[in-house]
């Protein structure tokens, strides 16, 4: 995985929270009119990126996809699509409203980048929010808890380079569909928020330092050591590696089918 594609997990990660700020107060404000968001400069913070984001996609895409972006009559619920969920980079969510799929009845838009990426964290945002509401979740996959083999789930489970990799039922995952049950377990499953990035730093000296990764952008990198104490650098005069224990989850997310999804619910459902 490249430093790229973590810096923009970890950007995403710290965001959000900025986005819910900005998107609370959106809410508040009556909406914004449709000719100053397309005309809108390039955003200057993610924050300000999810607003206006906001803005266009009320203009644009609320009537199919729901002003929430959970679903609506005509378009699917955004903040429970695969593709959604494990694009890091926001390359495939551009491109799906960029080029659409006239087939399937989404239409393309042909916004300028600074736009699309707009819309991409305006649409995170509300991925967010959407699993921060506990058990309020529209459009529950009721059939994803229920439907699936769990014999099947157990094959895929121990399947070479799978789960099993580094998870084992009688271990960390003995007891899971106790501690968390249906829809939650499966966003658990799907995309695992809580893992804590390591990152370790070598500073010009040689020297180097490892710790749990604390702050990351264009020209910090930041982490806590063993003791808790906050280090800092400026990105240009260190190298660093960054290791994300839950990048397997999102590496595998396009690879499951419907199928495995429902059969590995199943699974787990069993381990209580
Ligand atoms: C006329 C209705 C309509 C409008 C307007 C619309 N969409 Fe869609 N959109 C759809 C439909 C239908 C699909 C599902 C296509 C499919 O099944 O492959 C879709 C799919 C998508 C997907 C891919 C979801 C996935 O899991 O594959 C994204 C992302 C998306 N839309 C974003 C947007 C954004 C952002 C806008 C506004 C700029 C927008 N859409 C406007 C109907 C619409
Ligand atoms: C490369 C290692 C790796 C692989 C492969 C992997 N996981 Fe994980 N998984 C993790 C890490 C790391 C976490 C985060 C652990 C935590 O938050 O405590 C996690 C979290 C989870 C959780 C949430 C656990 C909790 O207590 O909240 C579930 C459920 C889960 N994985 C299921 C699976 C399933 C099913 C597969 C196979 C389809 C799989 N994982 C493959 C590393 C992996």
């Amino acid at each position: 995985m490249t430093t790229h594609l973590l810096k923009q997990r970890l950007l995403f990660g710290s965001i959000s929270v900025l986005s819910l700020v900005a998107l609370s107060f959106a809410f508040t404000q009556p909406p914004v009119q449709a000719s100053s968001a397309a005309q809108a400069p390039a955003p200057a913070t993610d924050a300000s990126a999810a607003k206006q984001g906001e803005a266009l996609f009320q203009q644009s895409c609320a009537f199919c996809h729901g002003r929430d972006a959970m679903g609506g009559e005509t378009g699917p619920d955004l903040t429970r699509s695969k593709l959604v969920l494990g694009d890091k980079t926001g390359d495939q969510i551009m491109a799906v409203i960029h080029e659409g799929r006239i087939e399937k009845k989404m239409p393309p838009f042909p916004f300028a980048p600074p736009e699309l990426r707009s819309l991409v964290a305006f649409i995170r945002a509300r991925v967010v929010v959407a699993d921060s509401e506990k058990g309020g979740r529209r459009g529950v996959d009721v059939a994803d808890l229920q439907t699936g083999n769990v014999e099947q789930g157990k094959k895929f489970f121990d399947g070479p380079g799978t789960c099993s990799k580094c998870h084992s039922p009688a271990g960390d995952l003995a007891g899971i569909a106790s501690r968390h049950k249906g829809l939650e377990l499966e966003m658990r499953m799907l995309y695992p928020r809580d893992a804590r990035s390591k990152v370790s730093v070598t500073m010009s000296t040689g020297k180097s330092i490892t710790g749990t990764l604390a702050y990351l952008d264009e020209f910090t990198v930041g982490l806590r050591d063993a003791e808790g104490i906050y280090h800092s650098w400026s990105i240009e005069n260190v190298k660093y590696k960054v290791d994300s224990p839950v990048d397997a989850h999102v590496e595998m997310f396009p690879k499951y089918t419907d199928d495995d999804i429902h059969n590995l619910m199943a699974y787990l459902q069993t381990l209580r």
